[in-house]
């Protein structure tokens, strides 16, 4: 562990997916401006181009990549293009993720509506993450992996039941990684993210109702904005979280306590 400055991560390499807006784009942002060079995916390319050009010009080491993490094969060709220019991942935030509004009731779940979710919020992560532990052991230098789930994993909410079992699951996939990884020093953590102001949050904050609701049991009263999730991820992915594996990490106003 740094003891200067444990929550430098200059010089490591940072693999964010879904960096284009949101959290995603906060956190990439962040972590340039901490020194890390970071690799941003979405699945449009121009969007990753667009925030990776202003950390370039803001002075920080940026590399954007077109990836729908859903697709196994996109998943592969992102890892063999980042092979290419040499970058090997120190940390990697799964951040994409995707909570259709469907207003559907759990029972009536189409299974394309199932496999579209789970591709997306699980299946993609567990073998982004495989992939990458794998190069960190074959490396033998360690790493940080950051979760980007939701309370919703742990309160149940009516019409998007589908996003609640996927990031449930994704939370019980950090537990498990985290005990399996650990002993080649890599660590494996969530942030379970409340409402959070962005495109995304937006299906809450929108609805008059959902968002009185909500504010009811928040004791913070508002909701959070991505940078501050971005500083949460900052904290796990650095050498201060050093102890830290296997935790599901609130960032919510305090909703759940
Ligand atoms: N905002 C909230 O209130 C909230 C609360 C709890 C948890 N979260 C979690 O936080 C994470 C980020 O959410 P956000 O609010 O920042 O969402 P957002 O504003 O909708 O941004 C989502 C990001 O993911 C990318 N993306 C979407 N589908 C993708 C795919 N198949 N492959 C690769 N990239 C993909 C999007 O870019 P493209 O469109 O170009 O692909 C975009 O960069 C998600 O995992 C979400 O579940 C958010």
């Amino acid at each position: 562990m740094q003891t200067e400055n444990p929550y430098s991560i200059a010089g490591k390499t940072a693999l964010i997916t879904g960096g284009s807006r949101g959290i995603g784009q906060a956190i990439a942002e962040l972590f340039a401006r901490q020194g890390a060079e970071v690799v941003i995916c979405s699945r449009k390319q121009a969007g990753v181009d667009e925030v990776a050009a202003a950390i370039r010009a803001a002075g920080g080491k940026a590399h954007a990549f077109a990836a729908h993490v859903g697709k196994l094969d996109e998943i592969q060709s992102l890892l063999r293009q980042m092979e290419e220019r040499g970058l090997a991942v120190d940390i990697l935030v799964n951040n994409a993720g995707i909570s259709p509004a469907a207003g559907l009731d759990l029972c009536d779940t189409t299974p394309e509506l199932w496999d579209k979710v789970m591709d997306v919020n699980l299946r993609g992560p567990f073998f982004l993450t495989a992939a990458i532990a794998k190069q960190m052991m074959a490396r033998g230098c360690g790493g940080s992996i950051v979760n980007i789930s939701t309370t919703s994993a742990l309160m149940a909410q009516p019409e998007i039941g589908t996003y609640c079992i996927s990031k449930a699951a994704l939370n019980t996939m950090t537990r498990v990684f985290a005990r399996e990884l650990g002993p080649s020093g890599i660590r494996v953590n969530a942030i379970s993210c409340g409402v959070i102001k962005t495109a995304m949050g937006d299906h809450t904050m929108n609805d008059p109702q959902r968002y009185a609701d909500m504010m009811k049991v928040n004791p913070l009263k508002r909701v959070g904005l991505p940078e501050e999730v971005a500083a949460a991820a900052l904290f796990l992915a650095s050498d201060a979280a050093s102890y830290s594996s296997g935790q599901i990490f609130q960032v919510d106003g305090g909703v759940l306590s």
